[in-house]
């Protein structure tokens, strides 16, 4: 058995928690491999909806098995919320859900220290979500983080007090207050919560579990242009986002890797700053941000909308080694007359298809046109069903990438999914 990637493939927020969950059938065991609190996936189904930050896509679904990977970084505090407004009972999630003893913790002064760097940038801010994920890595990587296993050792309160102490001091450099203040009782009341939950070594558990015949798929966090390597540095998150996370961020031997799903928008959208080359800032922008309700769904800032960017595209497709391509949100170009995608840019003079160092630098943008199909498509139940103009869309995607788009979403519930 090989372990499934699903992974973004843009700038986040393409709709990986609606394919992850509806994928969840397909399998035994959902992991999450990276970020935090920072993402936002989104699941709608029985008109409902759900927003997940932490817990996996797979959640919903009885006799699966959730694993929040040791890639991440956990915020207690939002952990307990989320757990509660499942609605499903501590109880039955407790049941579906296994957290790495490996996974790092968010402390209170981290999201102190988030927003102290963030002012301290000015107009060079990053556009974080403020939920400490710079500094929770930045500690990872300097070998001051605190993990979940942590929490079972009788040192943990000193090696904690150690950490704020180091916090304060940085914080000061900021000029900001030093004082966790409340959110530090409940943080550690948080603590006491999350304890109840199965920590697990998740590395182990993942080997065996691909013994046994077990099916794993492995859910990404973000998009590959906020990748920490590959994306649109520095504004970017602070884990990898792509395909490699999830063996970093799980353990799991590349050699047991197998399909990598790719999922991106039939436009593009980004929350936050830097570079994104095909943004509109015209009213088609502001159409496909009131017809998609582009709004974060983790800080509920409008996101910035654009058409298709087939050099980062296909650039994402290659770093991640995409086998399909799953295209969300083709309702929201209903209605456009033409549809356009940037199939190259002017970089340094002449025409460019590979993306530059910094994307800041392109000149222009060199676009295809295609034409548009006028029709509502949410109620269409198969490929048949589509209209020539969005299947000859498709038809050229699949062309210019190579890669065989295998499903088309039409509407943000479970059952607006068409595959092919
Ligand atoms: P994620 O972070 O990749 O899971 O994506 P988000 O949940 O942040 O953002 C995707 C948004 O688009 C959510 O509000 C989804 O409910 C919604 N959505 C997902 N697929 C579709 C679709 O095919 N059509 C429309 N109109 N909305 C969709
Ligand atoms: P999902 O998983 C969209 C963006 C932030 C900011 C940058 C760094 O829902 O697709 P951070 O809080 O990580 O320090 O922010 O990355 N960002 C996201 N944008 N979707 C996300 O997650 C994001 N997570 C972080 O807006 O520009
Ligand atoms: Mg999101």
């Amino acid at each position: 058995m090989k372990i499934d990637i699903l992974l973004g493939l843009q700038w986040g927020d393409e709709g990986k928690g609606k394919i992850v969950d509806a994928l969840s059938p397909d399998y035994d065991i959902i992991a999450r491999f990276q970020g935090g609190p920072n993402a936002g996936h989104t699941i709608e189904f029985n008109n409902t909806k759900h927003v997940l930050h932490l817990i996996p896509s797979g959640i919903f679904h009885k006799n699966k098995v959730n694993i929040i990977g040791n890639g991440l970084v956990v915020d207690p505090v939002v952990f307990r919320k989320e757990v509660e407004s499942l609605g499903l009972g501590t109880e039955t999630v407790r049941e579906r859900l296994l957290i790495s003893t490996k996974a790092h913790l968010i402390l209170p002064t981290h999201k102190m220290l988030d927003a102290a760097h963030e002012a301290s940038l000015g107009e060079a801010r990053i556009g974080s979500t403020l939920r400490g994920i710079g500094p929770a890595y930045t500690d990872k990587a300097s070998r001051n983080g605190m993990r979940v296993g942590d929490l079972f050792r009788k040192e943990f309160r000193d090696i904690y007090h150690a950490r704020v102490a180091e916090h304060s001091r940085k914080l000061k450099g900021y000029d900001y207050s030093d004082n966790p203040g409340e959110s530090e009782e409940e943080w550690f009341e948080a603590l006491e919560y999350l304890k109840q939950f199965t920590t697990v070594n998740v590395d182990y558990y993942i080997c065996r579990s691909l013994k046994e015949g077990k099916r794993i798929l492995a859910e990404g966090a973000q998009g590959t242009m906020l990748d920490i390597d590959f994306g649109t540095y520095p504004y970017v998150t602070s884990s990898n986002t792509v395909a490699a996370g999830a063996c970093t961020g799980l353990g799991i031997a590349p050699s047991c890797t197998g399909e990598v799903f790719g999922i991106f928008k039939a436009y593009c959208t980004r929350v936050g700053s830097g570079p994104f080359p095909t943004e509109l800032n015209d009213a088609d922008g502001q159409l496909m941000r009131d017809r998609g309700n582009e709004y974060g769904s983790t800080t509920g800032r409008p996101r910035r909308c654009g058409w298709l960017d087939l050099p980062a595209l296909k650039y994402a497709i290659m770093v991640n080694g995409v086998t399909r391509l799953f295209m969300m949100k083709a309702d929201v170009l209903s209605g456009f007359s033409e549809i356009k995608v940037c199939r190259s840019y002017t970089f340094n003079g002449s025409e460019a298809i590979e993306l530059p160092y910094c994307l800041a630098d392109i000149e222009s943008l060199n676009y295809d046109t295609l034409p548009g199909w006028r029709c509502d498509i949410t109620g269409c139940h198969s490929w048949d069903e589509f209209p020539e103009e969005l299947k000859s869309y498709i038809e050229y995607i699949e062309r210019e990438t190579g890669v065989p788009v295998t499903i088309v979403s039409v509407g943000p519930d479970r059952s607006s999914t068409i595959y092919r």
